[in-house]
């Protein structure tokens, strides 16, 4: 196997998914394989990426996309847009889970998994609660390199409205010099950025990524 490496991006449509695609350079990989429920039709550099329409019922079907060497997880909703929480634990969970499971499987060495601050297993808060569980079942499948990234909101231009975050979003730009580190706000771009450099160093074990760390990433790789 040549330097360069395979990757597989879940959640491609969103909006870290969407910086990543749109910022890789064409040389940097082998292969990029970007998941998606529907085909994405501006992708800047698109002929380097291949797009895997999957209705993701049959996780199954993605294995031949998971032969890699690292799998990128972009993927998940908002309480509202699942519609209830058995829904949210489904898309939050379970299907980012089965996925790594499977890349694991095929002798996938390196995950990087965006989580959220705060994730915690035992939190009180369902949404923290679930996004600690996923890292703790992810941790337990034994990847040789896995980098969990803990952004708190994120900034960048959504074509979905999504009130209440942008709110949030107004009030945290503006005050966020007084916001502790780990609140703070982080632009999609910074994270599609982070994932970028890290899939280019090797780093082994279980790295963390939040609060100051994330934003100094650099000093730190
Ligand atoms: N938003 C924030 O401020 C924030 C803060 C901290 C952490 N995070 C976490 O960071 C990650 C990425 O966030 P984001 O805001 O970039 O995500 P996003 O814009 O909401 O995009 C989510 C992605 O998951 C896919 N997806 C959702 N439900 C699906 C389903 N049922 N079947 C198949 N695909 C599905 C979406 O595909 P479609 O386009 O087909 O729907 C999209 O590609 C998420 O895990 C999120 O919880 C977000």
């Amino acid at each position: 196997m040549g330097l360069k490496k395979e990757i597989t991006l879940i959640g491609s449509t969103g909006l870290i998914g969407s910086h990543f695609l749109n910022s890789l350079k064409i040389s940097d990989y082998r292969n990029v394989n970007a998941i998606t429920r529907h085909k994405i039709s501006n992708l800047e550099n698109k002929n380097l990426i291949k797009q895997s329409v999957q209705d993701f019922s049959d996780l199954e079907k993605m294995r031949p996309h998971l032969k890699i060497d690292v799998l990128v997880n972009a993927f998940g909703t908002t309480l509202k847009k699942a519609g209830s929480k058995k829904e949210f634990m489904k898309i939050d969970h379970d299907l980012p889970l089965e996925i790594s499971r499977i890349a694991k499987e095929e002798g996938c060495r390196t995950m990087i998994l965006i989580s959220s601050t705060r994730a915690n297993s035992k939190s009180k808060l369902f949404y923290s609660r679930v996004k600690g569980l996923l890292e703790k079942s992810i941790l337990d499948i034994g990847f040789e390199e896995l980098h969990i990234i803990r952004p708190s909101l994120l900034l960048g231009k959504r074509s979905e409205s999504r009130p209440a975050e942008y709110i949030t979003k107004l009030i945290m730009e503006t005050l966020s010099f007084i916001i502790p580190w780990e609140y703070k706000p982080i632009h999609a771009s910074t994270i599609a950025d982070t994932i970028h450099c890290l899939i280019k160093v090797k780093m082994s074990g279980v790295h963390i990524w939040e609060g100051k760390k994330l934003f100094e990433l650099q000093k730190h790789i």
